[in-house]
């Protein structure tokens, strides 16, 4: 292959991967367990295994986790409840080893419906640097971290507005939890971690705060 040929397709990869539109449709509409089923399976598994997982897999999580629904006055609704809609929680997935897919950290866009890249790379051992060191942090094909943004509810609801977005955090993770149950995959919530640290990370505007994580990986 001529390095121009080479040049070119590297370059429209790199463009295809950092405007990946994520297929949320099929992972709404695909059928596998019961929620009963995935309810008795949901348990916290810290022995991950080495290896990939599939897109579908992602989309299926990512889709749990904040996919639409659908609308009402004009605004998108989600899979997890919000105080008056106003979605203050904001989700970053921070992936590795997942079939054709980059890895990288990707923030989950509400207006556009999709991921979008914000760094090429793998961080799973720089977030279990600052996440109180547990193996299973190095070795998850998916880390979501839920992260607060007060601009989006702080007008409405005042005091009690970070309360409201920790509660809306737990319903994100459960759903988040649950559809991996249904995958087979291993999963954990996290609570520990250096909220600054993780922060600078993800390279948060100074308003934002990093409230929770849930780390999935494949099954020992
Ligand atoms: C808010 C919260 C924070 C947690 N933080 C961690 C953590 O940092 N590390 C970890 O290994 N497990 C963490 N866990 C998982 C709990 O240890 C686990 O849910 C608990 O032992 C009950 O087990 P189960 O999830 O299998 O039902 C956390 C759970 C919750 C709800």
């Amino acid at each position: 292959m001529s390095k121009v040929l080479r040049i070119g397709l590297i370059i429209s990869s790199a463009a295809l991967a950092a405007s990946m539109l994520f297929n949320l449709q099929a992972a709404e509409t695909r059928n596998t367990g019961t929620l009963r089923e995935a309810l008795r399976n949901r348990k916290t598994t810290r022995a991950f295994a080495v290896g990939s997982i599939s897109r579908t897999a992602l989309d299926d999580i990512v889709w749990a986790s904040c996919g639409k629904t659908h609308s009402s006055g004009g605004t998108a609704m989600r899979t997890a409840p919000s105080a008056g809609a106003t979605y203050p929680v904001e989700l970053h997935f921070i992936v590795d080893k997942i079939d054709s897919v980059q890895s990288g950290i990707y923030r989950y866009s509400l207006e556009e419906e999709k991921l979008v890249l914000e760094e090429g790379g793998r961080f799973q051992d720089q977030v279990n640097e600052v996440s109180r060191t547990q193996p299973f942090v190095a070795l998850s094909n998916i880390i979501i971290v839920m992260v607060y943004n007060p601009e989006r509810i702080v007008a409405r609801y005042g005091g009690k507005s970070r309360d409201y977005a920790l509660l809306e955090a737990g319903h994100i993770a459960q759903n988040a939890l649950l559809m991996a149950a249904d995958l087979g995959l291993a999963s954990v919530p996290k609570g520990s971690f250096d909220k600054d640290r993780l922060a600078g990370l993800l390279k948060l505007d100074s308003s934002k705060e990093p409230l929770y994580m849930v780390c999935i990986g494949r099954q020992q």
